[in-house]
């Protein structure tokens, strides 16, 4: 599998170290989880899922006691009970989908993250054709999340695994109120990505409250 990195990267592991106990956190399609016991250990309320019986029971061998927050189900369907999430977790799910798809991630994000919430991970582009995975065009994540979040950060990601080298970065979504989705319909208008780059000359940024 080449998008397995038998681990936790190091922005997660800087974001929890910063970022400790700030509730109930989602990671969909964990596949191998390697992150949920970092999530556990720094204090957040986990829920893991994959639809792949396989991935779910193999991540639940290899987790041991942090395996009962894998869920087997559907993203898009899963019903992850009524309190929204404060923070949502994305490495290599979105590339995982035909970009067709990613209007119903956007919204679901925005269904399951509460006001203010964050889908913070690692966000991969490329202008190759096809996939998996499918990489993401320049200020195309703007258009997607248009009205429904804001971005707070991005960085280059330093230790890529050889496939994704160069070509993801980690990035911080801020979730909108839910009365700005009518943004969708041009009323509130998003960020530009290219000038949010610009003005932190390559660096990051973290404007969350
Ligand atoms: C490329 S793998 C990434 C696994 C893990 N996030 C990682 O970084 O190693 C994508 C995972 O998403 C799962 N997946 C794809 N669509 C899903 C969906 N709609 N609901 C739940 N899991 C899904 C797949 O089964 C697969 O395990």
């Amino acid at each position: 599998m080449p998008w397995d990195r038998g681990g936790v990267p190091e922005a997660l592991q800087r974001y929890l170290a910063a970022h400790p106990g700030e509730g109930r956190v989602l990671v969909p399609g964990c596949g191998m989880g390697y992150e949920i016991r970092a999530f556990s250990e720094a204090d957040y309320d986990v829920v893991a899922i994959d639809f792949s019986p396989v991935a779910v029971e193999m991540a639940r061998a290899r987790l041991g006691p942090w395996g009962k927050f894998v869920q087997a189900g559907d993203f898009f369907t899963f019903d992850f009970g009524p309190a929204p999430f404060d923070l949502v977790y994305e490495r290599t799910f979105l590339s995982a989908m035909p970009p067709p798809v990613w209007p119903q991630y956007a919204r679901r994000m925005a269904e399951l993250l509460r006001p203010k919430g964050l889908l913070a991970g690692f966000f991969f582009y490329s202008t190759e054709e096809g996939g998996p995975p499918f990489g993401l065009g320049r200020g195309q994540l703007v258009e997607l999340f248009r009205g429904l979040f804001r971005p707070v950060a991005d960085e280059p990601v330093t230790d890529s695994l050889p496939f994704f080298a160069g070509k993801e970065r980690w990035q911080i979504w801020q979730r909108l109120p839910a009365d700005s989705d009518t943004a969708r319909a041009g009323a509130i208008a998003t960020p530009n990505f290219d000038q949010f780059q610009c003005s932190q000359g390559g660096g990051s940024k973290r404007e969350m409250d």
